[in-house]
C-alpha cells in the first residue's frame, strides 16, 4: 500500500465517528422536537402543530426567525444561548413551558440548533451579537421617581397605562406581526413576564423589545439621545417596582381578621383595607367542560376579609382593562371571539357580557374532608354563590348543583355589594351577616376553614357562561377571639388544602372519564 492510500484510509477511519456524531445531533435535534415541541409548534415549525388553535398567543412560526426573548438588537437574530434561554424558562404566562428540568444539556441545545434549520435566516458563518446593556443601576426611591417620569415622557402607558394595568388608550388595538390580538403586558404582575421577571430582564425586553409583538425596543431613543442609559435603566427600575418583591406565594387560606366593635368595610374606598396585602390566588381557563376557555384574562385574584362577629366582608381585586361592555373594546373582543370560539361552539359573541365574578362556598359545611366539586358542586353536595356583574351594582346569592344550574335569589339578598372600576383593576366588596335565615346560605363560623373558590369573566375579552377563568378550593377563616384555636387551624387547613388538591385533579379526572 502506497503511503497516500494508508493515509486516506486513515483520514476515513478517522472522520467515521465523526460524522456519525454530526448525524446523532442532527437526529437528537429532530426527534426530541417531535416528540416534545410539534404538537403545537408544528412538524414543520410553522407554528401551527394540532394544539395550536387552542392558545393565545400561538406558538412560535419558527420560519420566521422572529424571537421574543434576545439580547440582539431589534430585528436582529438571537444568540444560541437567548434560545437556550427560552427553552429552559419557557414563556410564562402562555401555553410555552419551561423545559429546564426536563430535558437534558444535548437535547436543548441540539433543539437550539434544529430550530434554527426551520428558517433560512440563520447563516452558518454570522454570530449575532449581543448590545452592550451597561450594568444595572441600583434602586431608590429616587430612581423609581426618574423612571415614572421617563414612563410617562416615552409614554409606556399608552398601551401598558397609567398604573402598568395593560389598560393603556391603544390596548385595545394591538394585535402581533401575524394579526391576532395581543395584550399589553399587565406590569404588575412580573411572573408572567415572558422574559423573565428581575430588573436586567425588563431592561433587556425595553432595550430590544419583543420581536413580533407591539412592544417596541427603546435602543432608537437611547441612540437619539432622547433618554440616557441611566434614565432608562430607571425605568426598568420602575417598572418592577409595580409588583411585589417577591412572587406571591400560595396561601391557601384567607384570614378574615377580626375587628371588635367596628363595622366592617362596605366600601372600596375604606383605609382599613390597607391594613392586610391579602391572598393571591390564581385562576386558570375553565377546559374541564365544553365549552372550554383557552385565552382567560383573569389570571389571578388577591382577596382580603374582615369580620366583626356579627357581618363578614370581602375584597376581591383584580386586574381587567375596562369596565365591560365598552365600545372601545368591541373589535378587540370580536377578533379575540372569531379566533377562539370555532373550535368549541361557545356563544357567538354578539351582544355585549358584562365583567363577572362567582364566589363559590359549599351550601353546608361538609364533614371530613369531601368538598362539593369544584365546578358548581352535584346533587349530593350542592354549593352556595354570590354574583356580581357590572353592569349592575348589587349581587345575587345563589346555589347551583352542577355546572348549568346556577339560580340566582332576586328576592330577600343578605348580601350587599360595591364594584369600583379604577386604572385597569376591579375592586369589588361583598359584605354580608355571618348567620342568615336561609337555609340554603352557608352560615360563616368563626374558627373554621371554610372552603372557597372564584370565577372571573372578562366580557370584552370574549368571556361568558362556562368559558371564563376559576380558581380550586382555598379557605376561608375567621379569626377568633380566642386566639389558641386560631393558631393551631390554619396549618391544618394548609395539609387539607394540599390533599384537596390532588382530589380536586382526580375529581375532575374521573368526571372526564366518566363524559367520553
Ligand atoms: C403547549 C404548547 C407548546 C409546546 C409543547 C412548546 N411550545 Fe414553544 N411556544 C409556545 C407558545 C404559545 C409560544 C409563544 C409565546 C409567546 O409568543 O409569548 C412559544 C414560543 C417558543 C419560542 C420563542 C421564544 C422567544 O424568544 O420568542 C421558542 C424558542 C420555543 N417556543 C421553543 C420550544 C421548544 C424547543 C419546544 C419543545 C421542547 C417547545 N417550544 C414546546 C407553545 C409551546
Ligand atoms: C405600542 C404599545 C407598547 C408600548 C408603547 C410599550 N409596550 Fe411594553 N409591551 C407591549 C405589549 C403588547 C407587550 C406584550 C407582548 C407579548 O408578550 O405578546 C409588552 C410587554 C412588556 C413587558 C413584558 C416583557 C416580557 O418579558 O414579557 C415589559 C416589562 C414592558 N412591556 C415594558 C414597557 C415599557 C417600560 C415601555 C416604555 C418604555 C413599554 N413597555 C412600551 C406593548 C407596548
Amino acid at each position: 500500500m502506497d503511503t497516500i492510500r494508508i493515509m486516506l484510509l486513515v483520514l476515513t477511519v478517522m472522520t467515521i465517528p465523526l460524522r456519525l456524531d454530526a448525524l446523532q445531533e442532527d437526529d437528537l435535534g429532530k426527534v426530541t422536537y417531535d416528540r416534545w415541541c410539534s404538537e403545537c409548534h408544528g412538524v414543520d415549525g410553522s407554528g401551527n402543530g394540532s394544539a395550536a388553535g387552542f392558545m393565545l398567543p400561538r406558538p412560535r412560526n419558527f420560519t420566521l426567525a422572529q424571537y421574543q426573548i434576545r439580547t440582539t438588537a431589534s430585528g436582529d437574530l438571537p444568540t444560541d444561548q437567548n434560545m437556550l434561554d427560552a427553552i429552559n424558562n419557557g414563556a410564562p404566562g402562555t401555553a410555552m413551558p419551561a423545559w429546564d428540568d426536563l430535558l437534558s444539556e444535548p437535547e436543548k441545545q441540539a433543539l437550539v440548533q434544529y430550530l434554527k434549520t426551520f428558517s433560512r435566516f440563520f447563516p452558518d458563518d454570522e454570530v449575532p451579537q449581543s448590545l452592550d446593556f451597561g450594568g444595572s443601576t441600583r434602586t431608590s426611591e429616587e430612581v423609581v421617581a426618574e423612571g415614572r417620569r421617563q414612563y410617562e415622557a416615552i409614554e409606556c402607558w399608552k398601551c401598558h397605562g397609567d398604573q402598568g394595568r395593560g389598560d393603556g388608550e391603544s390596548s385595545p388595538t394591538l394585535v402581533d406581526d401575524t394579526g391576532f390580538p395581543a395584550a399589553a403586558a399587565d406590569l404588575t404582575e412580573n411572573w408572567f413576564f415572558n422574559g423573565g421577571d428581575d430588573v436586567e430582564d425588563i431592561y433587556r425586553a425595553i432595550r430590544t423589545g419583543l420581536d413580533g409583538t407591539p412592544m417596541p425596543n427603546f435602543s432608537d431613543v437611547l441612540d437619539a439621545g432622547v433618554i440616557t442609559e441611566e434614565e432608562l435603566w430607571a425605568v426598568a427600575h420602575y417598572v418592577r417596582s409595580l409588583s411585589p418583591e417577591e412572587v406571591p406565594g400560595i396561601s391557601e387560606v384567607v384570614q378574615a381578621r377580626l375587628i371588635e366593635d367596628l363595622d366592617v368595610p362596605r366600601s372600596v374606598a375604606d383605609e382599613i383595607w390597607n391594613e392586610t396585602e391579602g391572598v393571591y390566588i390564581p385562576l386558570v381557563g375553565q377546559i374541564i367542560v365544553q365549552p372550554r376557555w383557552f385565552n382567560p384574562r383573569v389570571d389571578g385574584v388577591w382577596v382580603k376579609a374582615f369580620h366583626n362577629g356579627e357581618d363578614i366582608s370581602v375584597m376581591v381585586r383584580w386586574s381587567d382593562p375596562n369596565n365591560s361592555p365598552d365600545q372601545a373594546w368591541s373589535d378587540w373582543k370580536s377578533q379575540v371571539v372569531t379566533t377562539m370560539e370555532p373550535k368549541e361552539g361557545g356563544d357567538t359573541g354578539i351582544g355585549a357580557s358584562p365583567d363577572q365574578l362567582v364566589v363559590q362556598f359549599p351550601m353546608q359545611m361538609p364533614e371530613g374532608m369531601e368538598r362539593p366539586y369544584f365546578l358548581k358542586g352535584d346533587s349530593r353536595r350542592p354549593v352556595y354563590l354570590w354574583e356580581w356583574k357590572s353592569d349592575r351594582q348589587t349581587a345575587l346569592e345563589g346555589e347551583a348543583r352542577g355546572v348549568g344550574t346556577e339560580s340566582f335569589q332576586a328576592e330577600g339578598q343578605d348580601l350587599s355589594v360595591e364594584g369600583v372600576h379604577k386604572d385597569g383593576q376591579w375592586q369589588v366588596v361583598f359584605t354580608r351577616p355571618l348567620l342568615t335565615e336561609d337555609e340554603n346560605d352557608l352560615d360563616f363560623i368563626t374558627g373554621e376553614a371554610i372552603p372557597m373558590s372564584f370565577f372571573a369573566w372578562d366580557g370584552d375579552n370574549g368571556e361568558s357562561g362556562n368559558q371564563g377563568a376559576l380558581s380550586s378550593w382555598y379557605f376561608l377563616m375567621l379569626e377568633e377571639a380566642t386566639p389558641t384555636a386560631v393558631y393551631v387551624a390554619p396549618p391544618l387547613a394548609m395539609l387539607l388544602a394540599g390533599a384537596l388538591g390532588l382530589l380536586m385533579v382526580r375529581n375532575a379526572q374521573k368526571r372526564e372519564k366518566e363524559n367520553i
